[in-house]
């Protein structure tokens, strides 16, 4: 078990004008689905771009221990990652549990991918993933004849499980808005003799679907009259290594973007950001809210639709943002309450109950956050009222605290650089799960933390 790192406070000031080129890094999701997919196919998978941040790293663990040779010959960003997998439905009994620190990703998804296999594993986490619910990856396994041998009550981590001889195929429609969820299914179905099938009513990031399809995987997606999405896949088929150049990640690009936004005289550009349509509903908002963002260039890179992003100041005004947008923008809500601080009347965020059980609980977190940095906000079950002020006058003295939560970490700095006062986050060390530069990369814009 690697030791958690030391957790340090950071403060942000106010900031001059924001400028350069923020290159962000590699995005999450494709990261880790590089490294477990490229980790089951048979042959090579090259990965350029990959995000090596904690949370995937403790995935490319996950796989090594099941018998995937993964290493990073090269240095320097941007490096190459080459994998050789094990071939689908040879994956490997590790020796030991599985320590998958703050990450939901890696680990709902590992379930899902060891769960149809007849092999014990355990999954452990730091205290804000023993925190996060399971059983929504747990009772579709079941379903597949997989045992839960032991879980912390409320299906949480730590747990142990072991698959079935066999796995049932099954049909199984999501019950919430979640890609976790979605994607934890179709990779047990891998190994699962058979079709199985996943009904999705509300759209995800579809990354698993397209991927597993440019790994060999035979997966097709229907959609019906009524927008719900069937995706059928033929388990125990071949998958084969490719080459993958994993986009910049808009969750991570979010920060520097708002931050630019809200920072009087900023003009920055993000390149090669990732635009999957799954993915930009915080630039949609932003835009509606009258934020300066030019798209340029759009392209396709490995089959993905990327672009690069030329942000400058611009005066907001507050919008409603409809619950059917949340997928798209789901781990952006709080930099986005940050920019609805600036913005000119109120931003009414809705349909936000999956917020509840992220990292932290997100809509209390950022709530509190805001409140002890003198924003005017209303915190409902499910939704957000953010009262803003342009300029961001009183804003700030207060320190956040962030449940060992990255996007809360940044998300308020990136208010201290706009805001009257600084603020002080109580822990930069979660930071580095998901976007290790980020502290490097806004003082290199000119942010002011500390
Ligand atoms: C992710 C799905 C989302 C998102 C997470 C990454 C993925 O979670 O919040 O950061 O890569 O599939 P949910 O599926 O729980 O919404």
């Amino acid at each position: 078990m690697t030791s958690p790192a030391v957790s340090a406070a950071a403060t942000a000031r106010r900031s001059g004008p924001l400028a350069g080129t923020a290159r962000v890094p590699g995005d999450k999701s494709i990261s880790h689905r590089s490294l477990m997919f490229g980790g089951l196919a048979s042959g090579e998978t090259r990965v350029t771009g990959l995000l090596e941040g904690e949370d995937v790293l403790r995935t490319a663990d996950a796989m090594r221990a099941m018998g995937a040779r993964i290493e990073r010959p090269g240095a320097g960003n941007g490096g190459e990652w080459l994998i050789r997998g094990t071939g689908n439905g040879a994956l490997l009994e590790p020796d030991g549990p599985f320590d998958f620190g703050n990450a939901g990703t890696g680990s709902r998804l590992t379930m899902g991918l060891v769960g149809s296999y007849d092999m014990k594993t355990t999954f452990t986490g730091d205290a804000s993933l023993s925190k996060r619910p399971m059983g929504r990856v747990l009772d579709p396994l079941r379903l597949m004849g997989t045992q839960v041998l032991e879980a912390a009550p409320g299906d949480r981590m730590p747990l142990t499980l072991h698959g079935p001889k066999v796995a049932a195929p099954i049909s199984y429609r999501v019950p919430m808005a979640s890609a976790q969820v979605k994607s934890a299914v179709l990779l047990a179905g891998l190994n699962a003799p058979g079709v199985t099938t996943v009904i999705e009513p509300v759209m995800t990031r579809d990354h698993t679907e397209k991927m597993l399809k440019g790994f060999g995987a035979e997966i097709e997606v229907e959609t019906d009259a009524e927008g719900v999405r069937h995706i059928r896949l033929l388990g125990q088929s071949r998958l084969t290594g490719r080459d993958i150049i994993v986009p910049a990640d808009p969750s991570s690009a979010a920060f520097p973007i708002v931050a630019a936004t809200i920072v009087p005289g900023s003009d920055i550009v993000v390149p090669n950001v990732l635009m999957n349509p799954t993915r930009t509903g915080l630039i949609l908002t932003l835009q509606e809210m009258g934020a300066n963002i030019e798209v340029i260039a759009r392209r396709d890179a490995g089959g993905e639709e990327v672009a690069d992003l030329r942000v400058r100041h611009a005066e907001l005004r507050g919008v409603t943002v409809p619950p059917e947008r949340a997928p798209s923008m789901i781990d952006e809500y709080p930099v986005l309450s940050v920019a609805a601080a600036f913005a000119e009347g109120q931003t009414l965020m809705e349909g936000l109950d999956e917020l509840r059980v992220k990292e932290s609980d997100r809509l209390a977190a950022v709530a509190r956050g805001l409140e002890v940095n003198g924003i005017d906000c209303t915190e409902a079950e499910t939704a957000l009222a953010v009262r803003g002020r342009p300029g961001g006058k009183g804003f700030g003295g207060g320190t956040v605290k962030t449940h060992l939560d990255h996007r809360i970490a940044m998300s308020f700095l990136v208010l201290g650089m706009a805001a009257e006062k600084p603020v002080t986050v109580d822990d930069r060390a979660t930071i580095a799960t998901s976007f290790p530069e980020f502290l490097g990369l806004m003082r290199e814009l000119g942010a002011e933390i500390g």
